[in-house]
């Protein structure tokens, strides 16, 4: 097992109406003046986001809002936002909704407490010193960010979409009410199951963990987990005990768990999809599926064992088959199919010409800085040769 650090400082209110204790989780942050973010519809449709506010004014907590924050949230949303705090001496911000309302308000919190451009940050010209304290309400299990240090920003001009970590932003407590996943459209719960598959997965494929039995074994558990769940929730999207395990395995997915002692985490399939969904809008877990066989048929010789043993303890490939590793791999395609999700670039709605190509691997290598994975290192011509057999 590698040596690591795990920090993982968010405390959790899990289970049915958990939105009401608001008021008190933001008082006791020493919260005074909280921006209320939140999405384009779903809370103020469901009823929530006027349950927060009698939460808030209940502990006399005063509030101001901005919504609108757009899958794949937008920088320009993230700077109307730092204005408005700086105007209204927001100190606390409060994110209803998923990991697009969560990264949106992470990077305010940034914004508000740094000097110059928030931008600078995703672009990798400097670090943060501080963050706005930020909690989270999540109303859809998938990206993690209720416990994750990272957020990712679209920059709307040339479409570029980029992740920034630090521990700064991770939340200070997220409330995590199964119920309110209830809401989602069928096709964004099996798009949040496929992200929170994939954060395990993208630290499991690692070349450099040696033994690591009880990592494994947790990781391990989580994804069989999810896709018995996800099955569930597709023929029964009230289950509440299903929106349960998979809500809390998004968290633990990504809060850095699944990769400890792992050596170093591969995430090259994210740095693949940030580029599709930065161009063309895609919603992420969606676009993850679409690359993800393609990475690891062109991966997996590579990180041979790792393979294998996916597919014989999550997949339930019988030991000792032949091209063991390859018959994991066509059964998890398989499962993305059985909940809808794309394989394929084409299935998942986009034809991207031989230039959009070069342009999708070319922006893929300057935002990893020219090399990414642990599986396999990979370089721009790997990347460009992975995105053409998603085709
Ligand atoms: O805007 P509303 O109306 O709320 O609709 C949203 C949105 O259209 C809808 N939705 C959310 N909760 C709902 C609901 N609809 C009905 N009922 C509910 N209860 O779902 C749609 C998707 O929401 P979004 O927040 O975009 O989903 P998700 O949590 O998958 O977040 C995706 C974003 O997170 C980034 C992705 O790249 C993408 O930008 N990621 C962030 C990470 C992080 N910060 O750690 C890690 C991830 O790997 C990921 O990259
Ligand atoms: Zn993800």
């Amino acid at each position: 097992m590698a040596d690591f650090t795990f920090y993982a400082p968010t405390q959790i209110v899990f289970g049915r109406g958990g939105e009401n204790q608001i008021g008190a989780l933001v008082k006791a942050q020493n919260g005074k003046k909280v921006l209320l973010h939140y999405g384009g519809g779903s809370a103020r449709r469901s009823g929530l986001l006027d349950r927060i506010r009698a939460s808030l004014t209940a502990a006399g907590i005063a509030y101001t809002e901005l919504g609108g924050v757009v899958p794949n949230p937008r920088l320009s949303l993230v700077r109307e936002g730092i204005d408005l705090c700086r105007r209204e001496g927001v100190d606390f911000l409060l994110a209803v909704g998923g990991g697009s309302v969560i990264d949106s308000a992470k990077a305010i919190g940034y914004g508000v407490t740094n000097e110059g451009d928030v931008w600078d940050f995703y672009d990798r010209r400097r670090q943060a010193s501080a963050c706005l304290p930020v909690g989270v309400v999540l109303t859809i299990a998938a990206a993690g960010s209720e416990m994750s240090s990272s957020s990712v920003i679209t920059k709307e001009e040339g479409g570029i979409k980029r992740g920034y970590s630090s521990n700064l932003c991770r939340p200070r407590f997220a409330v995590m009410n199964p119920e309110l996943t209830m809401t989602l459209p069928p096709y964004q719960t099996a798009c949040g199951c496929t992200d929170i598959l994939m954060h395990t997965l993208e630290r499991y494929f690692t070349n450099n963990g040696g033994n690591m039995e009880l990592t494994d074994g947790i990781a391990e558990a989580l994804l069989r987990t999810v896709m018995k769940n996800a099955v569930i929730l597709r023929d029964d999207p009230e289950n509440y005990g299903a929106r349960a395990e998979v809500m809390w395995a998004g968290s633990l997915s990504h809060n850095g768990l699944t990769g400890c002692g792992n050596g170093g985490d591969d995430f090259s399939v994210h740095a693949l999809e940030h580029e599709l969904s930065g161009m063309y809008d895609v919603a992420h877990g969606a676009g993850l599926a679409a690359v993800w066989g393609s990475w690891a048929r062109y991966v997996y010789r590579e990180c041979l064992p790792r393979f294998e043993q996916f597919a014989v303890r999550v997949m339930g490939v019988p030991a000792g088959t032949a091209d063991t590793a390859l018959r994991g791999i066509e059964a998890l395609e398989a499962f993305f199919r059985s909940i809808g999700m794309p394989t394929s670039l084409r299935e998942l709605g986009v034809e991207p010409s031989e230039q959009d190509l070069l342009t999708l691997s070319r922006k893929c290598g300057v935002a990893t800085g020219g090399t990414k994975g642990s599986a396999k290192k990979l370089h721009e011509p790997d990347m460009l040769a992975i995105y053409r057999m998603a085709l």
